[in-house]
């Protein structure tokens, strides 16, 4: 199966496969506009989302393919008792690729047991967003170089599922990643273990405080603290408002240093910051056009030569 369930599956190569496609086509998008014309992209969103929806669905038109959408909950069959098994064996049959987001871990590898055509997995609950690790890297690419890297990765450790996801990724280049994180919400040991194990060329240090890290930095990607996954609203309203960012913040820092946040923020970065230098999130969530349009091209031409070699062999 060609699906993209974590960010584990990818190595460095094909992270630089489609981040070189997606620089082609950031610089020529007219060269692929009517590449994918008769694909049709299924779109399954049990959470909401802005970004990587509105994104996909863009992408995909700028191929030149069209996109169907289950829509919400409450206006699909889902309201009815459909399982996610039977949804997605449901909608393989009318598109050529699926992008499912759904608020449990594990639901797109289990959604993907059931399917031919490529699945995205477009966030998995805490688990994974291994398309918004692709556009993350993309940035960091074009902004600080992705070798001789020092990250610091600053917030919701624990739900945040960008940041699980970009931790793996990194481990496939040269790295020093800095946690930073209230002890409450650090990374998941289990997470921890793995980023040891895979080792390659990252270090991993974990923080309870930015200051001590921050002059070193050449990317500080900030996360927002993950209400909806608090099972006590105390727990939450006992770390909001920590791990904020502002122009005093980030007295200490390089000049160079860029701030990325997948968005949507609420309040960790002060809007003064915006029209700075440093901020890079808002070209970082326009990435995703270019970088998901990579990612489609390439899934959709693997899927459609494998038709094609199906035909051939019968
Ligand atoms: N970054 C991200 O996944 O945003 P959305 O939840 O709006 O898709």
């Amino acid at each position: 199966h060609d699906h993209l369930i974590t960010s584990k599956q990818l190595s460095r190569a094909d992270i630089e496969t489609v981040l070189d496609r997606a620089a082609e086509i950031d610089a020529d998008p007219s060269a692929v506009a009517n590449r994918h014309a008769n694909s049709v992209l299924g779109l399954l969103f049990f959470e909401p989302s802005t970004r990587t929806k509105m994104s996909f669905e863009t992408a995909m038109k700028r191929l030149g393919g069209s996109v169907v959408d289950m829509g919400s909950i409450e206006s699909s069959s889902v309201k009815k008792g459909e399982t996610l098994a039977d949804t997605v064996r449901v909608t393989e049959g009318y598109v050529d690729a699926l992008v499912l987001r759904h608020p449990k871990q594990g639901s797109a590898a289990m959604a993907g047991e059931f399917v031919d055509v490529p699945l995205l997995n477009a966030g998995d609950g805490a688990g994974h967003h291994p398309t918004q690790t692709l556009l993350d890297l993309y940035t960091i690419r074009e902004n600080a170089g992705l070798d001789d890297l020092t990250i610091g990765i600053m917030g919701d450790l624990k739900y945040g599922r960008t940041v699980h996801s970009l931790a793996y990724a990194l481990t496939n280049f040269d790295t020093r990643q800095h946690f930073i994180s209230p002890e409450s919400l650090q990374l998941p040991r289990e997470v921890v273990f793995d980023l040891h194990q895979e080792g390659g060329g990252t270090q991993i240090r974990e923080h309870d405080s930015l200051e001590e890290i921050l002059p070193s930095l050449d990317v500080l990607y900030v996360t927002r603290i993950q209400r909806e996954r608090f099972p006590d609203e105390n727990e939450y309203q006992k770390i909001a408002g920590e791990y904020q960012i502002d122009l005093e913040t980030l007295e200490d820092a390089r000049d160079e240093l860029t701030v990325m946040h997948p968005l949507p923020r609420v309040d960790e970065i002060a809007p003064e910051i915006d029209d700075t230098d440093h901020a890079a999130y808002f070209e970082q969530a326009h990435n995703g056009i270019p970088v998901r349009m990579a990612l489609l091209d390439i899934l959709l031409e693997n899927n459609s030569d494998a038709d094609t070699r199906g035909e051939t062999d019968e």
